[in-house]
């Protein structure tokens, strides 16, 4: 489930639909897509690919999208600090940012232009598009996992234009949604 937070204004979205109306408003398209893998933690990308097979290809002729790949991230990625830090720097692409997130959750961060900066936590199920060109960032949850379908339109374009503008250390990302808890895991 999404949830949408317009920290400046103390603005807390946490209903997916009217989270998706907003984000209507500022160019981003989210979608719930619900959770259909068995296993996602072990599933190989191939099946996951496979299981949204419909979605996917709706997606790259609405979109113009010409691949699909599945994305691991986790505290057992190498050099994930480094990652991270590019991640979390505001930056721009020149396509869309199309991410549909398996297990796991992240937060993006989108500052659109002349509007107040709007966070978005997404989970399992959760589909978002940011339009090329829109000044964003991204970090993981406290559980620092997530495992998300990425669509290109042309994988050479997704190079990241850093804006320097520092506005990224203005917020702090803080997930509100339950944290992922390994099987067998006990919450604290
Ligand atoms: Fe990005």
């Amino acid at each position: 489930m999404v949830r949408v937070i317009i920290p400046d204004r103390t603005v807390k979205i946490t209903n997916s639909e009217k989270a998706g109306e907003y984000l209507k408003g500022i160019g981003v398209i989210y979608e719930r897509w619900g959770t259909r893998v068995i296993d996602p933690e072990n599933s190989g990308s191939d099946q996951i690919l496979e299981s949204y097979k419909e979605e996917i290809e709706q997606l790259k002729k609405e979109g113009g999208y010409t691949t699909a790949d599945v994305i691991d991230i986790n505290e057992k990625t190498p050099g994930l600090e480094a990652m991270l830090e590019k991640f979390r720097a505001e930056h721009t692409h020149n396509e869309d940012e199309v991410r549909f997130t398996i297990s796991g959750r992240g937060i993006f961060h989108i500052h659109p232009e002349g509007g107040d900066v709007v966070a978005i936590e997404v989970e399992g199920g959760d589909l978002i598009r940011v339009p090329r060109g829109t000044k964003h960032w991204f970090d993981l949850c406290e559980d620092r996992h997530i495992r998300a379908i990425r669509l290109f339109q042309d994988i050479s374009g997704w190079t990241p234009y850093y804006t320097n503008s520092g506005k990224d250390r203005n917020y702090e990302p803080i997930c509100l949604g339950p944290s992922y808890i390994k099987p067998g895991n006990v919450r604290k």
